[in-house]
């Protein structure tokens, strides 16, 4: 951690002093955020007034954080993320999970926004992430971990966690969400992909395309945190349909799966 402890000094003490102690760590992907709507608000952060926190750039993140509860159950939201195409750092990208190792928080869950490839992943449907691939990131990752050990890279244990992706299944199950399961392809953006890219992809096993999660994933995963991902397939990826791809269809279709998002969401919160 040491090189995180020098850069982000204020930061640290912010919230150390907090003292909140949450159960989970929820990030909201695009378009995801309303999420936050439906459980109890305990303190709301605006980033800006977070010291060193960069400000969010992207529409549908809104950029706060929230002390929150439900079901009795501390949980610490992001209500939007640091995205590495926005121009950042990675490390500047890995802050949330870096506040919730302060936060000494027990559990992960990233969600996002990603684009279908396979055919049972249309949009609308949500995709809990049975593996992903960072090929396109590791680098980055690498220049992060390795000030802090190098034996924790090569030994990614659990990763994602199998005991919490059984319990997102059992709670997709009692919540009756369909939950669709499949790999998580991480491209770096800005853009979104060629179809001739799709296609490789595809070939080498990706089920779904998207921009984020896979070195907040390893990052949390890293410090023993169990971690899980689950995708909100927001449009068929580029190629797959003859339809444009745009970041309104990514944020509208989003709102279209709320309600079955929120029910899974709680349900996870519940059983932990
Ligand atoms: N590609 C990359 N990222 C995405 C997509 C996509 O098709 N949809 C939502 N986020």
């Amino acid at each position: 951690m040491f090189s995180f402890n020098l850069k982000y000094k204020d930061l640290n003490k912010f919230f150390d002093e907090n003292g909140f102690k949450p159960d989970i760590t929820i990030v909201l992907g695009s378009g995801l955020g309303k999420f936050a709507e439906k459980v109890k608000i305990l303190h709301t952060f605006d980033c800006k007034d977070i010291p060193q926190y960069p400000p969010s750039t992207i529409i549908g993140h809104s950029g706060k954080i929230h002390y929150a509860e439900h079901s009795g159950k501390k949980l610490l939201l992001f209500q939007g993320r640091i995205h590495f195409y926005e121009g950042y750092e990675l490390y500047q990208c890995l802050l949330p999970i870096h506040i919730s190792k302060i936060l000494n928080s027990k559990k992960v869950l990233l969600t996002n926004a990603a684009g279908g490839i396979s055919s049972n992943l249309y949009p609308g449907a949500l995709m809990l992430n049975s593996s992903f691939n960072g090929m396109q990131i590791k680098k980055e990752l690498y220049k992060v971990l390795a000030p802090m050990s190098i034996y924790g890279i090569n030994y990614l244990r659990n990763f994602p966690s199998k005991e919490f992706n059984d319990l997102i299944r059992k709670s997709a199950k009692q919540k009756e969400v369909d939950l669709q399961e499949g790999v998580y392809w991480y491209t770096k953006g800005p853009t979104y992909e060629t179809p001739s890219e799709v296609k490789m992809v595809q070939k080498f096993g990706a089920d779904a395309v998207g921009m984020s999660t896979v070195h907040e994933a390893m990052f949390a995963a890293y410090f023993g945190i169990p971690t899980a991902a689950i995708s909100c397939i927001t449009n068929f990826a580029s190629g797959i349909s003859a339809q444009k791809l745009s970041h309104s269809e990514v944020t509208e279709t989003a709102s279209l799966v709320e309600d079955k998002f929120t029910s899974l969401v709680k349900g996870i919160i519940e059983n932990i």
